[in-house]
C-alpha cells in the first residue's frame, strides 16, 4: 500500500519561545486565538499533558478542520470551535470556564491562506508503482488509502485532485482556489478569511469613495502614494470592476511613478496589506481581544501575542502598557533566531509580546461581587474598571 507523506505546510513561528513564555502546565486551561493549522496548539496540549486543556478558535472552515484532524489525537482536551477569537468572553462562559491559565495570538494569516493551496511535498513508498499510485489519489480524492494522518488531513480539506498529475517526489498542489490574498498569482480579489463575511476585497474596491480606499491604503498599508492609487483605482473601476489580483497589482503599479517603486518589496504589497486588514477587520478585532483578555486571565497567567506589522505590534506594545492589570515581561519583543530565520522565511517579520495577569486588586474584587449580586456580566464591570477604552469589533465570525 502506497504511503503519503505531507510535508508540514505552516511552521508555527517562534514555536520555542512561546511555550516558555506561555508556560503550560498539567491541569491549565489555555485559549489559542489563531488555531491556523494547530502547530502551536499541539504543542501546548503536549507541554500540558495529561490534562490541560485548549480551547481554540479558527474562524476559517478550512484551518479548523486541518487543525480538528491534528489535534484529533488529544480527544476532549481540544476544544474547537469556529468562531472569531472575539468571542472569546461568550465562549468560556457557555463553557463554564471562569478564568484560563494563558491566551495565544499568532495573527494574521497562514501560509495556507496565502498560497490558496497548500504545497505538498509527496513520497512515495519504495515498495508500489508510480502509476497505480498516481491513478488511486487521482481517483480516489478524498480517501488517498494508505495516507499518513496528515497527509489525509491536506487531503481532504483540498478536495479532489483530479486537475493534478503527481508524481514521485512531486510537489503536489492541490486544487483549492486562492483568495488573493497575494498578487503572485493571479486569483479572484476575495481575501475573506471567513468566508460567512459579507465583503470582499473586490467589494470594497467596487464600492468605497476614493477617499475612503486612501484612507485604507495610508492606515492599513502605511502607504505614502495612497491618494494617487485610489484615484487611478476609483477611474479604472469605470472602464471595468477590479476583480483579480493580477489587475489590481498592474493598475498599483501603473500609478506609482516608477521612481517611487520601492526597492525590496512589490509596488502592491501595501495595498493587498491594507485591503486584507480592511476585509478581515484585523485590527478591530486585535483592540476588541487586548481589551477583554486580561480579566479573563487567572493571577499569573499569561498573555503572548505574535504579530507581523508595526500597526498590530504597536497596538499590543501599547495595550499591555496601558493595563493596570497586566505585567509586561517582555520589553522588547521576542524575535526569531538566526536558524528559525533561515528556514521558515514567514518568520522574518514575527514580534513576540508577552504579559502577565497582576493578582486582582481589592476593589476589582469588590466590583466583580458586585456584579454577581446584580447579575450584571463580568465584562460590563471589567470593562468600567479600565478594559472598555476600545470598541467591541462587529465583525464577528461565528
Ligand atoms: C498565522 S495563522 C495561525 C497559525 C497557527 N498558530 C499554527 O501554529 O498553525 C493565523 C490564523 O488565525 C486565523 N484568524 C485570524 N484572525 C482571526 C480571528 N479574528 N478570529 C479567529 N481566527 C482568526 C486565520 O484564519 C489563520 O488561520
Amino acid at each position: 500500500m502506497a504511503v503519503w507523506e505531507a510535508a508540514s505546510v505552516h511552521q508555527p513561528v517562534l514555536l520555542a519561545e512561546v511555550i516558555h513564555w506561555l508556560a503550560p502546565k498539567a491541569g491549565g486551561v489555555y485559549a489559542d486565538g489563531n488555531l491556523g493549522l494547530g502547530g502551536h496548539a499541539a504543542a501546548v496540549l503536549e507541554q500540558s499533558g495529561p490534562d490541560g486543556r485548549l480551547l481554540g478558535f479558527d474562524w476559517d472552515q478550512q484551518a479548523l478542520e486541518l487543525a480538528r484532524q491534528r489535534l484529533a489525537v488529544y480527544g476532549r482536551r481540544a476544544i474547537l470551535l469556529r468562531r472569531n477569537f472575539t468571542e472569546l468572553e461568550a465562549s468560556l462562559a457557555e463553557l463554564a470556564i471562569d478564568h484560563i491559565d494563558g491566551l495565544l495570538l499568532d495573527l494574521g494569516i497562514s501560509s495556507l491562506q496565502l498560497d490558496g493551496s497548500p504545497t505538498v511535498s509527496v513520497q512515495q513508498h519504495p515498495d508500489t508503482g508510480p502509476s497505480g499510485d498516481r491513478a488511486r489519489l487521482k481517483y480516489t480524492g478524498y480517501e488517498a488509502p494508505g495516507c499518513l494522518p496528515e497527509s489525509a488531513a491536506l487531503l481532504n480539506a483540498y478536495g479532489p485532485l483530479n486537475r493534478q498529475v503527481v508524481a514521485h517526489g512531486e510537489q503536489l498542489r492541490p486544487t483549492a482556489a486562492g483568495r488573493g490574498f497575494s498578487f503572485r498569482r493571479d486569483e479572484p480579489l476575495d481575501m475573506r478569511m471567513d468566508n460567512r463575511g459579507a465583503t470582499t476585497a473586490a467589494d470594497l474596491l467596487a464600492q468605497k469613495s476614493a477617499a475612503e480606499l486612501a484612507d485604507i491604503f495610508y492606515y492599513y498599508g502605511e502607504e505614502r502614494q495612497a491618494r494617487r492609487i485610489a484615484a487611478r483605482l476609483v477611474e479604472a473601476r469605470q472602464q471595468a470592476p477590479i476583480t483579480t489580483t493580477a489587475r489590481l497589482a498592474e493598475l498599483v503599479a501603473a500609478a506609482v511613478p516608477r521612481r517611487f517603486h520601492p526597492s525590496k518589496i512589490h509596488v502592491a504589497t501595501r495595498v493587498f496589506q491594507a485591503l486584507r486588514i480592511a476585509v478581515n477587520r484585523e485590527l478591530e478585532n486585535l483592540e476588541t481581544i487586548l481589551a477583554m483578555a486580561p480579566p479573563l486571565l487567572k493571577t499569573g497567567g499569561r498573555f503572548c501575542v505574535i504579530s507581523f506589522h508595526s500597526l498590530e505590534d504597536r497596538l499590543v506594545k501599547r495595550a499591555f502598557a496601558a493595563d493596570p492589570r497586566l505585567r509586561v515581561l517582555t520589553s522588547k519583543p521576542v524575535l526569531p533566531g538566526p536558524a528559525e530565520l533561515a528556514a521558515n522565511p514567514r518568520a522574518r517579520s514575527a514580534k513576540l509580546r508577552v504579559a502577565e495577569r497582576l493578582p486582582t486588586t481589592t476593589s476589582e474584587q469588590d466590583r466583580l461581587g458586585q456584579g454577581k449580586r446584580s447579575g450584571a456580566g463580568r465584562r460590563g464591570q471589567e470593562k468600567k474598571a479600565g478594559g472598555g477604552r476600545l470598541a467591541r469589533s462587529e465583525g464577528g465570525a461565528s
